[in-house]
């Protein structure tokens, strides 16, 4: 009897070239030490033993573990999360807005954040996302846009930013949380892709740091922790942590792993033990390999200033592979079969690397000849996006995305889908971040260039098998 997924990781773990993608312990090799050289994971795998706590009423090791964390990130609790951000970002909104309450929140969102609208049944207004024509990218919301649709929408309960982007891209979060906090409701901040802020400088503020009330980070990332291990914070009086614990007891399994949650630790103690060191190190590659690269690479240019983006994470790496005929997709086949080079995310025209605490001077050079071979490549023809990329406006929002959950649903291949009311966040994974929003009328834009996508390589969720869309009955 075969068992396909085993023997596909496996030999995906055998043919790991250079990855410059999450998890952020680069394959193994930069896993803090007790877990890189523990041999017998198997007996790490318990559960609720004599003296391992329990993470749903914890008094022992998991409280004074996740007290540790609380005071590595500056808040004033945090909670180990064992799926990902994504239970964190169901649960803070759980913990914050019910049925029908008004949450300010932007377009460019992860699906996770559409997908928990489902579960506590908020109504989301969809704030002004900041556009980069040049670069074909939406960033953060600005002040500005926040704070108009905070005197238009008086009733919003709660705002959420993402702070940073896939793409590393940070908004004013720091003048965001003044603005949301003067009209007495929380800033909630999907942080996933910041969990290293706090411990160096010369990255982006922390969202802690900034003032938000509740911020998730998804420590495998980019931290030295493995795939799904996250962090919860919270800050303040704006939000009841005992509404957070109630949340994640709904969400989390009541047999987490200790493995997940002893990475967290681990990589919590790494960090604050030598994160600035290791990141120091990061920052120095990162700006060896800006320096010469033969594809325009996603910079602060003060000459053009974007309105929504304040700063930059210098350890992501955005090129654009349009200029010389490449689509990001199939760079990203290229690289990878003929360099042995993998990135973290393509799209019809960027690549996205990530540099982990754990990567040296051999990765960097390796990374740039293969962009440089790239580039001296021909590009395969008709490989680029045969249509605009729609600016992400708010579309009409017929139902709410619970409501557009609940509702019968039939399905439609996307073409004929035009006009109707999805019943699902369709995304192109990753980023994850939907095109067609659950509850909003599905617009002609929106289909033609999902359906581009799709003929350019791009991976698209939120379809079934036959490329399906569930669409809302009347
Ligand atoms: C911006 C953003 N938020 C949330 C998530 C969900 O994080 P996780 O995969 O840790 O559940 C992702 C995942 O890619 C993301 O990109």
């Amino acid at each position: 009897m075969g068992a396909p997924l085993w023997e596909a990781l496996c030999r995906a773990a055998a043919s790991v070239g250079s990855g410059f993608h999450t998890p952020g312990h680069n394959g193994g090799t930069g896993l803090p030490e007790p877990l890189k050289y523990w041999r017998n994971w198997g007996a790490l795998d318990l559960s609720e033993l004599e003296g391992l706590d329990n993470l749903h009423a914890p008094v022992g090791v998991i409280a004074q573990a996740q007290q540790l964390a609380a005071e590595a990130w500056g808040a004033e609790r945090s909670w180990f999360l064992i799926n990902g951000s994504t239970v964190g970002i169901a649960a803070m909104l759980l913990a914050t807005v019910g049925e029908g309450d008004t949450v300010l929140l932007p377009r460019n969102c992860h699906q996770s954040v559409l997908h928990a609208l489902v579960l506590c049944g908020a109504k989301p207004v969809y704030l002004e996302a900041s556009w980069d024509s040049t670069w074909e990218l939406s960033h953060g919301p600005t002040l500005e846009s926040v704070e108009v649709s905070l005197a238009s929408y008086p009733e919003a309960r709660a705002v959420l930013v993402v702070h940073p982007t896939y793409f590393g891209a940070t908004g004013e979060v720091a003048a965001i949380a003044r603005a949301v906090h003067a009209q007495g409701i929380p800033l909630l901040v999907d942080a996933a892709h910041g969990a290293h802020f706090r411990f160096h400088e010369a990255l982006p503020v922390c969202a802690l740091a900034a003032g938000a009330d509740v911020v998730v980070h998804s420590a495998h990332k980019t931290l030295p922790a493995l795939t799904q291990a996250a962090l919860l914070h919270q800050q303040g009086s704006l939000v009841d942590p005992g509404r957070i614990e109630a949340a994640l007891r709904l969400l989390q399994s009541t047999s987490p792993s200790y493995l997940l949650m002893a990475s967290l630790d681990l990589a919590r103690a790494q960090m604050v033990n030598s994160g600035h060191t290791l990141l120091a190190g990061a920052l120095v590659l990162a700006e060896k390999l800006r320096a010469h690269l033969p594809f325009a690479v996603l910079a602060m240019e003060p000459d053009r200033p974007v309105p929504g983006l304040a700063a930059l994470d210098p350890t992501r790496i955005t090129i654009d592979v349009a200029g010389c005929g490449w689509s990001g997709f199939a760079a990203e086949a290229w690289l990878n079969q003929e360099a042995g080079v993998r990135a973290e995310l393509a799209t019809h025209r960027h690549l996205v690397f990530i540099l982990n605490t754990a990567h040296g001077l051999l990765d960097i050079e390796k990374l740039r000849s293969a962009l440089f071979a790239l580039a001296a490549e021909p590009a395969p023809a008709g490989a680029l996006l045969s249509c605009p990329v729609p600016r992400p406006r708010p579309g009409e929002q017929r139902l709410t995305p619970r409501q557009a959950f609940e509702r019968p649903h039939r399905r439609l291949p996307l073409a004929q889908a035009i006009g109707c009311t999805s019943a699902a966040a369709v995304s192109a994974y990753p980023p994850g971040v939907p095109i067609v929003l659950p509850g909003e009328a599905i617009s002609a834009e929106a289909v033609d260039y999902l359906l581009a996508l799709t003929a350019a390589g791009g991976e698209i969720v939120g379809l079934d098998p036959q490329g399906r869309l569930a669409l809302c009955l009347d």
